[in-house]
């Protein structure tokens, strides 16, 4: 972070850092800020997988400093008490990266609607292009019920994330500026999102909604936490072959059309494809005083057709209002469960 002295040692703390956008984000942060100018906290839910992946960290860059905090971010429970943990290790933390994501195709692709919604298009061309660099529409979506009774996808994407933050209040911001830096996307859709229904239980794109909610929680975050010098802000790795987009297609299918997507970066920027594209927007935030930023924006990572690697940002349609009434049903829900009540 700009704001802060070169001498200090930075805390950057990684959900989903065990694979994908995540590990890289760990690795290019370990290359920016050098082995010892960075210390940094792979936030995983499975033990073996994170040790995998603080290993791989090690043989590249074996001074670095890596440690390893489990956490569920689809359960609350897990949430707390890995907080908790994080809280003891870090008297502060200078960048939150809230990067864990759950993108769950159960049926495939939605192809009728993919047809009817080109066919019946006014200008099919740009809406073809619309669904191919958002996903919107594009993919039939399943979800499921966590044992705390929540929405699989709101919960691993948008609640435990939320509680992470307030957990995590007291190490955030105050004496330095702080970083919270959500994984969004640019398949987060306004009109999947109903505030009625956060949890997206009578939806079909749990993902679109779950995304619109981190943008509109971001800005909400901002209201509530940049006096205590906590900024937060939400990107966009683009399209990037990592274990979320496998679950879509197998790899072979997405190496066979590779050629097709660098081709389309002629026309089409978000087609990162690799992870160390994906994850540009993430470690450019970092290096970037978060006070000058539009917190009204999401900042994406692109790749021109030669292959450089850039960053842009793109306002949102979100507004104060919903975002500060989706923050108060969040933090209702989670006094509930801190109060051991019901959910409903
Ligand atoms: N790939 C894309 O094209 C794309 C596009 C836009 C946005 N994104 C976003 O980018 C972020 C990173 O995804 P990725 O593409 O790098 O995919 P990935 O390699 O599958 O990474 C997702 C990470 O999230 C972790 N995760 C999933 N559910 C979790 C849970 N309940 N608790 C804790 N960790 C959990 C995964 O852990 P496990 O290894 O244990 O599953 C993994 O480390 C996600 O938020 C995703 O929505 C990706």
């Amino acid at each position: 972070m700009s704001t802060n002295s070169s001498k200090k040692k930075l805390v950057a703390v990684i959900t989903g850092g065990n694979s994908g956008v995540g590990l890289m984000t760990a690795e290019r942060l370990i290359i920016v800020n050098g082995d010892e100018g960075v210390e940094i906290c792979l936030v995983c839910r499975n033990k073996q997988r994170a040790e995998t992946a603080k290993n791989s960290l090690l043989k590249t860059h074996p001074n670095a400093t890596v440690d390893i905090v489990l956490i569920d971010t689809s359960s609350i429970a897990s949430v707390i008490k890995g907080a908790k943990e994080l809280r003891v290790k870090y008297k502060h933390i200078d960048l939150l990266y809230l990067n864990a994501g759950a993108f769950l195709v159960r049926r495939g692709i939605n192809w009728s609607h993919m047809m009817s919604e080109i066919f019946d298009s006014e200008s099919p061309g740009q809406k073809m292009l619309h669904m191919f660099t958002t996903g919107e529409g594009l993919l039939l979506q399943g979800d499921s019920v966590t044992e705390e009774g929540l929405q699989q996808v709101f919960a691993t994407n948008l609640f435990g994330h939320f509680v992470l933050v307030q957990e995590l209040k007291s190490v955030l911001g105050n004496e330095s500026p702080s970083q919270v830096i959500w994984t969004s996307s640019r398949a987060s859709v306004k009109s999947s999102f109903n505030v009625n229904d956060m949890q997206h239980k009578n939806g079909q794109d749990p993902y679109g909604s779950s995304k619109f909610g981190i943008d509109l929680m971001s800005v909400a975050l901002n209201e509530r936490m940049n006096k205590q010098k906590v900024y937060s802000h939400t990107c966009c790795p683009g399209l990037v072959l990592t274990n979320l987009t496998s679950a879509i297609f197998p790899m072979w299918i997405w190496y066979m059309l590779l050629p097709f997507f660098l081709l389309m970066r002629i026309l089409i920027s978000n087609f990162n494809m690799t992870a160390c594209n994906g994850s540009e927007s993430l470690v450019w935030l970092s290096q970037q005083n978060p006070e000058k930023l539009d917190p009204h924006s999401r900042y994406e990572s692109n790749t021109s057709f030669l292959g450089k690697r850039y960053v842009t940002s793109r306002k949102l349609p979100v507004d104060v209002g919903p975002g500060d009434r989706l923050f108060k049903q969040c933090d209702s829900l989670y006094q509930k469960f801190k109060k051991g009540l019901p959910i409903d």
